[in-house]
């Protein structure tokens, strides 16, 4: 009989599960490039990356995890985090609502009822918040943003100017949410600077290794695991949570919900975060997207991550409330 491998040579549970979804996705290679956006289209299509943080710093991570990409909009979750903190949830709720649309990201249109967009993780909703942020940093907003984002990720992140100008000049149904919601009195700005800011904040250069330390910070309570810095405040991270699980995948949100079961936003870079509340974040990339925007193998890993790791909200495993229990 062989002798049991020292504690040192066990392979690490996490990095094993991460391993084997890894390769039991990557074969899947249904899904399209974004091309809407010319520039989108020059990426690596079998390129495949995931890594998961720990909300403590521990990092595992398989596959193409230091290829960037533009973040798109998984930039959305933490815009609306900033402007949480910039206006409250009221104040932010007086422009953007927080329900489900049941629609495409892109669709041009508000709540029929409230007359705002329906949240702030679809298009019209992001270019709400985009004004507001606008509004609170004038002209040095894309730098303020940038530097949040990167103290999210650890590191420093910049714009990739090429999809910027390819967005900039391609972007018209964005332009027109941000007449709709200017004509709406939603958008102080002028309508150029909001809808600038927010092609720019998409363009923001990330990794799946970038995108796991910014969902490991959502996980932390806004605080970076990998250095302690408190980067976001934490009634705002518990806020934008919230909304990332009703309506962070697009019309795909209810069966996410329902299956996966964990908050989170992609983008159609390719790039997908999943925030498990004080436990870890997780961040994928695979640039093949399905009929609603979202990566294929990034959905797919998820789902198997998920069931794997018990990390479903509503998953028997997890016992909810520690006061509660100490009470009952
Ligand atoms: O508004 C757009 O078209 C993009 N810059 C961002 C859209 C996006 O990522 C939607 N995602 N699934």
């Amino acid at each position: 009989m062989s002798a049991a491998p020292p504690f040192d040579a066990m392979p690490d549970p996490l990095q094993a599960v991460l391993n084997d979804v890894h390769a039991q996705v990557c074969g899947k290679v249904e899904g399209q490039l974004a091309d809407y956006i010319p520039e989108l289209a020059r990426v690596n299509p079998d390129d495949f990356g995931l890594a998961i943080m720990t909300a403590k710093g521990r990092l595992c991570t398989v596959g193409d995890v230091d290829v960037p990409f533009t973040i798109q909009s998984v930039a959305k979750a933490f815009t609306y985090c900033i402007a949480l903190e910039i206006l409250g949830a009221e104040g932010v709720q007086a422009r953007v609502g927080v329900e489900p649309s049941g629609d495409a990201f892109n669709a041009i249109e508000f709540d029929p009822v409230s007359r705002r967009p329906y949240n702030p993780m679809v298009n019209a909703g992001a270019i709400a918040v985009a004004g507001i942020l606008r509004g609170a940093y004038q002209a040095n907003a894309l730098e303020k943003i940038v530097e949040r984002f990167s103290l999210a990720a650890g590191r420093k992140l910049d714009i990739d100017q090429s999809v910027f100008r390819s967005e900039q000049m391609t972007g018209y149904r964005n332009r027109a949410i941000g007449h709709l919601l200017c004509a709406a009195g939603l958008l102080d700005e002028p309508i150029d600077d909001a809808v600038d800011l927010y092609f720019q904040l998409c363009s923001i250069r990330v990794t799946a290794r970038d995108l796991a330390t910014m969902a490991a910070t959502l996980s932390n309570m806004g605080a970076n695991p990998t250095n302690a810095v408190e980067v976001f405040d934490f009634r705002a991270v518990r806020n934008t949570l919230s909304v990332m699980l009703s309506c962070g995948m697009y019309n795909f949100s209810g069966k996410w919900t329902h299956d996966v079961g964990i908050p989170a936003k992609s983008g159609v870079g390719g790039g997908l975060i999943c925030v498990v509340n004080r436990q870890v974040g997780i961040g994928a990339f695979s640039p093949r997207l399905d009929a609603k925007g979202n990566s294929v193998r990034g959905v797919h890993a998820m789902q198997i991550l998920s069931d794997e790791l018990g990390l479903h909200a509503f998953e028997c495993t997890n016992a909810g409330s520690s006061f509660i229990e100490h009470l009952l």
